[in-house]
């Protein structure tokens, strides 16, 4: 691997080898998502507990502050909303220039397998692993799951993770599933997680990170389990204590309510 790869690697995934990645990027197609609707006040008092944060370039220039950042992952694909025909039918939005401008330690694009957009977010892949290749940043491939497309199995996750490797993803982004295993020892590349839609208990969170840090993936990036609980901090800080410090669900919940009473005193 060549240097500027390499380190912008080492920027992301840590010393220990794990990451908590945390992800801002969804009103490209949802708008002004609950919680965050002022991407600057949801972002600012999670920086401190993030190893990178995934965004797009119109949230980074206009809510975080070039001097206090973490590394980047560009979000650079995009062209599809909540209220369009289809959620999979996505390009890419911003150019490798725009990233290098930016400094981003990797770039980010949405694959929807299994869509009636296969082929094009396939190739929008493939194109962007050939650009960003050519000037060391690597590309995290999501694994997204569109509509029509509800069930999050081992099966299809598996699938669409290897798929995505396969094209010349560095990191892919799935979901947490039951026999997550059979994702993770299938992906030849670093497997992180993310949540989808805010579950009801923090429990929940903390057992499926736990679980899935068990059977191969290397961290999160989980956003909306964060951000959405009325304890943002306190939710990092204990899914960090997961990743990071080898934390039980047990301990994780523990540090979870000790910082949430202080919070709330
Ligand atoms: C949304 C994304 C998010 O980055 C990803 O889904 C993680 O966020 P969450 O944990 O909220 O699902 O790709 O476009």
């Amino acid at each position: 691997m060549e240097w500027g790869m390499a380190n912008r690697m080492a920027q992301l995934i840590q010393a220990d080898g794990h990451c908590l990645f945390l992800p801002v990027d969804h009103g490209y197609f949802q708008g002004p998502t609950k919680k965050l609707e002022e991407p600057r006040k949801t972002i600012e008092p999670l920086l401190p507990y993030a190893d990178a944060l995934f965004i797009t370039r119109g949230v980074l220039r206009s809510s975080v502050d070039p001097d206090n950042a973490k590394p980047i992952i560009l979000r650079v694909s995009g062209g599809a909303s909540m209220v369009g025909k289809d959620l999979a039918n996505e390009g890419i939005t911003t150019s490798i220039e725009e990233a290098i401008r930016l400094n981003v330690a990797a770039i980010g694009l949405s694959v929807f397998v299994g869509s009636d957009y296969e082929r094009e977010s396939l190739l929008n892949l493939s194109k962007l692993v050939d650009e960003g290749e050519k000037y060391g940043i690597p590309v995290m491939a999501v694994t997204a799951v569109g509509k029509e497309l509800e069930k999050r199995d081992a099966r299809y996750l598996a699938l669409a993770s290897r798929i995505a490797a396969e094209l010349g993803a560095r990191v892919v982004k799935t979901y947490w599933c039951e026999d997550f295993e059979k994702v993770a020892t299938g992906c030849p590349v670093p497997v992180v997680m993310a949540g989808g839609p805010q579950v009801d208990t923090e429990l929940e969170v903390f057992e499926f990170v736990y679980d899935g840090m068990q059977k191969g993936a290397i961290g999160v990036n989980l956003g909306r389990n964060i951000w959405q609980n009325d304890f943002p901090v306190a939710m990092i800080k204990a899914i960090r204590a997961i990743i990071h410090e080898k934390a039980s669900p047990k301990e994780a919940q523990e540090l979870y309510d000790s910082i949430k009473s202080k919070e709330t005193r």
